[in-house]
């Protein structure tokens, strides 16, 4: 474990205009840990990766290895490690997996470099190395997931923030997809989980934040998330 490598906001608000989406949020990732942000629709779970990145403006910090990270940077931000996959996957339709999978890694000037990563994603994903030719809008909802996860791979992060990997893709490729999250984080690779679909996340997490309007009502362990009531439970004590 390195605990310089800890992930910590403080005091972290997001604003869309005059609206204030994410309220004072504080919460960490140690090192090497998997953590869950659960949420309904609209709780603000995808803001508040938004605004870790700086893809979205307002107040407080976000210290990453002890140092803070730039404000409203997203660039730097991947420069230091912290890798956004976003909600609905971004995949350049046009471009083939190759082409997308060799975005990710665009600050990375050593071609060598790029290459072992690639190998390493193929690796991961052998469906992706099989299909490196093909343009990424002609795959399927379950590869492009992975090809989204090796392009934040690509990048080489320290922390991967996850928006829904398993939005919209059918029960088995989901549980495939968090069988190599699992893989990735027993690496040694930091991860903050953004999730609808508790169960699958809490296979993983070693603890979950529940969101509620813009707020952390609440932090749990899997242990005590056992069925669907029990998380209801913990939303409306709060509420
Ligand atoms: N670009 C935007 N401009 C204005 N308001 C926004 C914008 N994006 C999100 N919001 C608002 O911020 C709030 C939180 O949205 P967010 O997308 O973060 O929720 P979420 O928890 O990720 O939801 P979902 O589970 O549907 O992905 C919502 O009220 C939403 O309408
Ligand atoms: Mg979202």
């Amino acid at each position: 474990m390195h605990p310089q490598l800890n992930l910590q906001t403080s005091g972290l608000t997001a604003r869309y205009g005059p609206v204030e989406a994410l309220h004072a949020t504080d919460l960490h990732v140690n090192a090497g840990e998997l953590v869950a942000v659960l949420g309904p629709n609209g709780a603000g779970k995808s803001t508040l990766l938004r605004r870790i990145v700086g893809l979205v403006q307002g107040a407080g910090t976000v210290h990453f290895g002890g140092s803070l990270l730039p404000d409203t940077d997203p660039r730097g931000c991947t420069m230091r490690g912290v890798v956004l996959v976003p909600e609905g996957r971004g995949i350049f339709g046009p471009m083939t997996v190759f082409e997308n999978l060799d975005l990710g890694a665009y600050l990375e000037r050593d071609k060598a470099q790029v290459r072992a990563r690639m190998e390493q994603v193929f690796d991961l994903f052998p469906r992706l190395k099989d299909r490196q030719k093909q343009l990424g809008g002609s795959l399927s909802g379950g590869e492009q997931q992975m090809l989204a996860i090796g392009r934040g791979l690509m990048a080489a992060p320290k922390v991967l923030l996850l928006d829904e990997p398993s939005l919209g893709l059918a029960p088995r490729l989901a549980e495939e997809i968090f069988v190599t999250l699992g893989e990735l984080n027993k690496s040694g690779l930091s991860v903050l989980l953004v999730e609808q679909k508790a169960p699958l996340a809490l296979q993983l997490a070693t603890r979950a934040y529940l969101l509620a309007v813009g707020r952390v009502v609440s932090e749990v362990t899997p242990d005590q998330i056992r069925s669907p009531h029990d998380l209801a439970r913990y939303y409306l004590a709060t509420n």
